[in-house]
């Protein structure tokens, strides 16, 4: 038997539309497998009730089918469904890493990196690789038609969940078609900002870099209560906000001393718009890891 940590995501981050992505240090999947002659799957943990364990429709199924590895797989949900924190990639991510080793398929990864965003595919509907490509290889990622770029990071952060759902496919509908030459110059320069301030571990300018005016605007107007959320965090000395991957979580980029400042703001916003949540305290950090 053999058991996986793979950790939730943050995609987009504001200026990296289905481009950036970076692995949290919290919250995670945790994913066992045992060699099996067909492929079952049980799930418990956070959301577990709406996930199904059909291998045909759950993500880690669809991951066994591509290395042909059969097995009994059981899920631990540490990361809530519809959060915007990766969540079906956390558990393709573990599937794939624990699988690639149980039998012994030799697969880096980078190789996995596709495997796991097919897997994601069968929930999801599209193949994104935003959220499995920094779930299994950690920091911060850059998915591209050439492949993914990665590098180390350690940038303190806060992810604020609200206990509202936002359907994934309404995140995409309202995503623009087009956009002005001006916000896409402007946006480009944000993503090349919080590009130089992953490398340096700089707070200040992964915080600037993550605005932007031309899918997040749209995004935001999907989470009640965004607006105040987002106001808090800055005045709490948050250094830029944005709505984690289709949302409706929140993320906040700090200095590590403001983490718990902008986490209690954050709730607190939540709570005026009648909103309970949970924030996590946590910081860019390591991919998937074997036990
Ligand atoms: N980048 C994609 C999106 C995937 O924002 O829709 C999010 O999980």
């Amino acid at each position: 038997m053999l058991t996986v940590r793979a950790p939730a995501t943050s995609a987009n981050l504001g200026s990296g539309f289905d481009v950036f992505g970076v692995a949290l240090e919290t919250p995670a999947d945790i994913v066992r497998v045992e060699r099996a002659a067909e492929t079952s799957i049980t799930v418990t943990g956070t959301g577990s009730q709406y996930i199904p364990e059909d291998p045909d429709e759950n993500t880690v199924g669809a991951v066994a089918e591509a290395l042909d590895a059969p097995a009994h797989i059981r899920i631990d949900k540490g990361v809530r469904p519809a959060s915007g924190l990766g969540s079906s990639a956390a558990s393709a991510a573990a599937a794939a890493v624990a699988l690639n080793e149980l039998y012994d398929r030799g697969y880096s990864r980078e190789e996995l990196v596709p495997i796991a965003a097919e897997g994601e595919a069968v929930v999801s509907g599209e193949a994104h690789a935003d959220n499995v490509a920094p779930s299994i290889l950690g920091g911060f990622t850059v998915v591209t038609d050439d492949g993914v770029t990665q590098v180390d990071a350690s940038i303190p952060v806060v992810v604020c969940l609200p206990e509202t759902a936002v359907s994934t496919r309404d995140a995409r509908r309202v995503v623009p078609a087009e956009a002005s030459l001006e916000a896409i110059v402007d946006t480009v320069g944000h993503a090349a900002t919080l590009t130089v301030g992953m490398t340096r571990n700089d707070p200040e300018l992964v915080g600037q870099g993550l605005r932007d005016e031309i899918v997040t605007p749209e995004r935001a107007s999907l989470i009640d209560g965004y607006d105040r959320v987002r106001e808090a965090a800055l005045e709490a000395g948050a250094t830029g906000v944005t709505v984690s991957g289709a949302g409706p979580g929140i993320l906040a980029v700090c200095h590590r001393s403001a983490r718990r400042p902008v986490a209690s703001a954050m709730v607190d916003a939540f709570d005026t718009v009648g909103i309970e949540s949970r924030a996590y305290q946590t910081a860019v950090g390591g991919g998937a890891t074997l036990y």
